[in-house]
């Protein structure tokens, strides 16, 4: 597959086979794509935990909803002012999944980086550069794993899922990570899900906006 094919084909999957497994080998080609990323201190100083063994999984998303109402659903959408037909329709898809996705993928990574300064109250732009590189790694792992055949998808820690899964995982304390990624093989009746269509020349503006 060409770069642009693996780019086309990414696309985030929350049906996964439970029974598919990933070997040694293709996670230390995923993750290593992972850390050629461009990183804004030169350090690349990013470690990922990548979790195999079912047990760790289970206990790392015990903290995770297994499913919610269609009432919770529909005052999530609203509390959140999603009113986009299509945006709805991929919530409705991606929430009641958030469980079963990490159940059943073939590893569970977290990619940690360093934090020196307060990210919730950043005193300018720079102070997110830590915050913006993983991401930068995160998007390498996401296309690498598409390379490799497999698919992804991640969530972003909610409420006290970020303690609990220190507490679980027991890194440093100067590591933070912003999602847990999910890696596993498609399942046969995986839903697809549509997704925001955009037109390239509306989007695309050479030498001024307008
Ligand atoms: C910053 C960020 C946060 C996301 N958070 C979640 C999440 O918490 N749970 C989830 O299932 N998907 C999450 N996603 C995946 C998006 O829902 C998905 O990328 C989006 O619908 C576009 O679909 P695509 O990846 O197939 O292009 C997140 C993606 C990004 C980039």
């Amino acid at each position: 597959m060409d770069f642009y094919g693996v780019v086309e084909k990414r696309r985030t999957v929350r049906d996964f086979d439970p029974h598919a497994t990933i070997d040694a080998e293709t996670i230390q080609r995923i993750i290593s794509a992972g850390l050629q990323a461009p990183s804004n201190d030169h350090l690349r100083d990013w470690h990922f935990v990548v979790i195999r063994d079912r047990s760790v999984i289970l206990k790392l998303i015990e903290i995770i909803p297994k499913g919610i109402s269609a009432e919770d659903m529909q005052k999530l959408l609203s509390d959140w002012h999603l009113d986009d037909p299509v945006q709805q329709e991929c919530y409705r898809n991606a929430v009641p999944k958030q469980y079963r996705m990490f159940a059943d993928a073939c590893c569970v990574v977290v990619p940690l980086f360093k934090q020196k300064t307060d990210i919730l109250h950043p005193e300018n732009l720079s102070h997110l550069n830590g915050f913006a590189s993983i991401w930068c790694s995160i998007e390498n792992i996401l296309l690498a794993a598409t390379a490799e055949e497999y698919c992804c998808t991640l969530r972003i820690p909610l409420g006290n899922e970020e303690e609990w899964t220190r507490k679980v995982l027991n890194f440093p304390a100067e590591y933070r990570f912003p999602c847990l990624i999910a890696i596993g093989k498609k399942r046969t009746d995986a839903n697809e899900i549509q997704q925001k269509e955009y037109s390239l020349q509306e989007r695309i503006h050479f030498d001024r906006w307008g």
